[in-house]
């Protein structure tokens, strides 16, 4: 029987500038997903790639002073060094800038112009170059972009355009048929609503630069970047050159992206797929973001962090061990160096290490390093192993649902109940006493076993690590060979031979001095001049200074208005006034509040807030009110609008 097949992709990243951790996080994902359905016996193909047209490359060349081509050509080999250091087992790498992507680029172009779904006309229009995408006037938040915030740019230019708008209704009768397609529930809603609110034609080709693909009918356009980079999808898999590779591996299983390109996957993706007469991806899943010190990373934030740096000093596993155990795959995460050498610390060295270290210095200390015999399975060696075989069949639940970190953390409870278990049979006894050789023969082979089993388990996570821990106990096959649907206790061979322990992960300690260096604060006195350096104690810790504290935007407000949220039973959507202007706030007070209660009060405004959306509302700030266990109320002043309160 042909192996079934799992195609599974990431974003192609833009190569503006090196990569940081985040987009890292994104592959590690990927990597792990697709590791495990091939020691399923999935036929896996998992592409990742390059992102390398548009306005925002070709400024940066510009920038550089060279071509955007050579621009590209050294932060992809940039990009494609970090995967190999990850580890990342893709089984291609797309560049958009490559022939066979630019030959079906055109294709798609072509297709469906000859389909009618595309015409030219004049876009007149906003546009933000670091997202690469376009705006209406309406949709803006503060007259700046409402993905990220930026300041965006007219544009009026000769264009050409996709009917999406003759889709919507098709498209939103998919979404609302398919609840596995847009992944988690939340995104799901966000894009119903999205779509409900209308969608217009899409703009597809730009005149006012150059660096990117031809339209093949007119050749002074070229064609839209994300039109472009979402066709990457068919490139690799043989939509052009190879029908039955194609079949094979199209519709994709799984478009694993970040939440804010969530939109492009499933409205403009699916829309191009559906002008094509093809099938549409199984699922889009949206992952969260990797904040740092509460801000999303960013190149122009300035707050990124290099993985290689990381992986230099930490090793790719302790890395993809940390992301994946840290961060639930649909939320945001926050990304700190303390936290990292605390998982390592205690996790690796401590829980998985010692078991390893320990199992084998046993095995060689009482048995001259043969695992010995399967002897009678008493109660406690029964307990462990019934542990091992609940572990196995969870394990396959939690990440057949892409709950990564409950599954590694359910692999980390069997850690564990393992080293538990040397703690409840006591081998260092049995070793001492010829009488009870047979025990501890089945303890040793039950600590081994229970590695083998950890080493599968975690081998999409940490793939060199289990590698390790398998070649430490001598197991001769290889473990990316091994199959995850034989797998059951007890199929290690007996009296092997096992190697002598290796230390997986070093404890790292943390150094005092450097530690205690974000502890230093720079504060400026009031009664000198002088600005003094002072080492804070631990109680000082949290404190904020005056500087900080002065950056929030307190102001008065008046509530104008009062709606519920639908489907919802805390939220409720106040319209308030503040310098001549309305503003939208989402504030989780509806327990505590009716919407005619709230009108007319002057409240106090966190004005400079970043907008965030909550439930598909774009809430601008946010309320002060005390609350304490199950009390709450509002912060009132009795102060015109426009008050500052500090
Ligand atoms: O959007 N936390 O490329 P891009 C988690 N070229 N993930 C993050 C992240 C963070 N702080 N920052 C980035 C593009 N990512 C387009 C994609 S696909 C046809 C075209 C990850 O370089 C996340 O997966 O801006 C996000 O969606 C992706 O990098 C965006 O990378
Ligand atoms: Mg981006």
């Amino acid at each position: 029987m042909e192996k079934k097949s799992f195609y599974i992709t990431t974003p192609i990243y833009y190569p503006s500038a090196k990569l940081h951790i985040g987009h890292a996080y994104c592959t590690t994902i990927a990597d792990a997903i697709a590791r495990y359905k091939r020691l399923n016996g999935y036929d896996v193909f998992f592409l990742t790639g390059s992102d390398e047209h548009g306005q925002k490359i070709q400024q940066k060349a510009e920038e550089a002073g060279i071509s955007p081509i050579e621009y590209v050509d050294k932060i992809v080999a940039g990009f494609q060094d970090l995967w190999k250091r990850l580890n990342i087992s893709n089984d291609d790498f797309i560049r958009t800038t490559q022939k066979r992507h630019y030959d079906v680029v055109q294709e798609v172009f072509r297709r469906i112009y000859k389909k009618g779904d595309i015409y030219k006309g004049e876009y007149k229009g906003l546009y933000c170059t670091p997202c690469e995408s376009f705006w209406l006037e309406r949709q803006l938040v503060n007259g700046k972009c409402p993905d990220c915030g930026r300041p965006v740019k007219e544009v009026s230019e000769e264009a050409y355009f996709f009917k999406i708008s003759k889709y919507a209704d098709r498209l939103l009768e998919y979404i609302e048929n398919n609840p596995e397609f847009i992944q988690p529930v939340s995104r799901r809603n966000e894009m119903i609503n999205f779509i409900k609110q209308g969608l217009d034609d899409l703009c597809i080709s730009r005149t006012s630069f150059s660096w990117g693909i031809p339209v093949p009918i007119d050749t002074k356009h070229v064609i839209y970047v994300w039109f472009d980079a979402l066709t990457n999808y068919l490139t690799p898999i043989g939509f052009l050159d190879d029908q039955e590779k194609f079949k094979k591996y199209w519709p994709a299983d799984l478009h694993l992206v970040g939440k804010e390109i969530v939109r492009f996957h499933t409205i403009i993706w699916p829309i191009i797929l559906m002008a094509l007469d093809l099938p549409l991806p199984r699922k889009v899943y949206g992952h969260g973001w990797l904040i740092v010190d509460g801000d999303k990373m960013s190149k122009s934030k300035g707050n990124v962090i290099d993985p290689i740096g990381l992986i230099d000093e930490f090793g790719a596993d302790a890395i993809r061990y940390f992301l994946l155990r840290e961060i639930n795959l649909g939320q945001d995460g926050n990304f700190s160096r303390d936290a990292l050498i605390a998982r390592i610390n205690s996790d690796l060295a401590n829980d998985l290490g010692n078991l390893l270290h320990r199992t084998l210095n046993m095995i060689d200390k009482f048995n001259d390093g043969i695992i010995g015999e399967k002897a009678a399975v008493r109660d406690v060696d029964q307990n462990l192993i019934a542990e091992a075989e609940k572990t196995i069949r969870t394990y396959k639940e939690l990440m057949d649902n892409m709950q990564l970190s409950d599954a590694i953390k359910l692999v980390w409870m069997f850690i564990s109940r393992s080293n538990k278990y040397v703690d409840e049979t006591a081998p260092w006894i049995l070793g001492k006493d010829e009488n009870r050789k047979s025990e501890l023969n089945r303890v040793l082979y039950d600590l081994a076993e229970s590695l083998r089993i950890v080493g599968i388990l975690i081998f999409p996570f940490m793939p060199g690590t289990a590698q390790k821990i398998w070649k430490q106990l001598n197991i001769a096959e290889k473990i990316e060979d091994s199959s995850l649907k034989n797998l059951k206790w007890g199929d290690l061979p007996e009296n092997m031979k096992v190697n002598k322990p290796v230390q997986l992960f070093p404890r790292i300690e943390i150094e005092e001095k450097q530690n205690s260096n974000k502890y230093i604060q720079t504060v400026k006195d009031d009664d000198s001049e002088n600005v003094k350096k002072i080492t804070a104690d631990k109680d000082s810790v949290g404190l904020i200074s005056i500087k900080d504290f002065s950056k929030v935007d307190l102001r008065v407000a008046e509530v104008k208005a009062v709606i519920p949220v639908p489907k919802t039973e805390k939220l409720l959507q106040l319209t308030v006034e503040l310098d001549g202007k309305e503003r939208t706030i989402v504030s989780g007070i509806a327990k505590f509040y009716t919407p005619e209660e709230l009108v007319g009060k002057h409240v106090i405004l966190v004005a400079n807030l970043k907008p965030a959306k909550l439930r598909g509302i774009l809430s601008q700030g946010m309320l002060l009110a005390a609350s304490k266990g199950e009390k709450l109320k509002i912060v009132e002043v009795d102060m015109p609008v426009g008050s500052k309160v500090k």
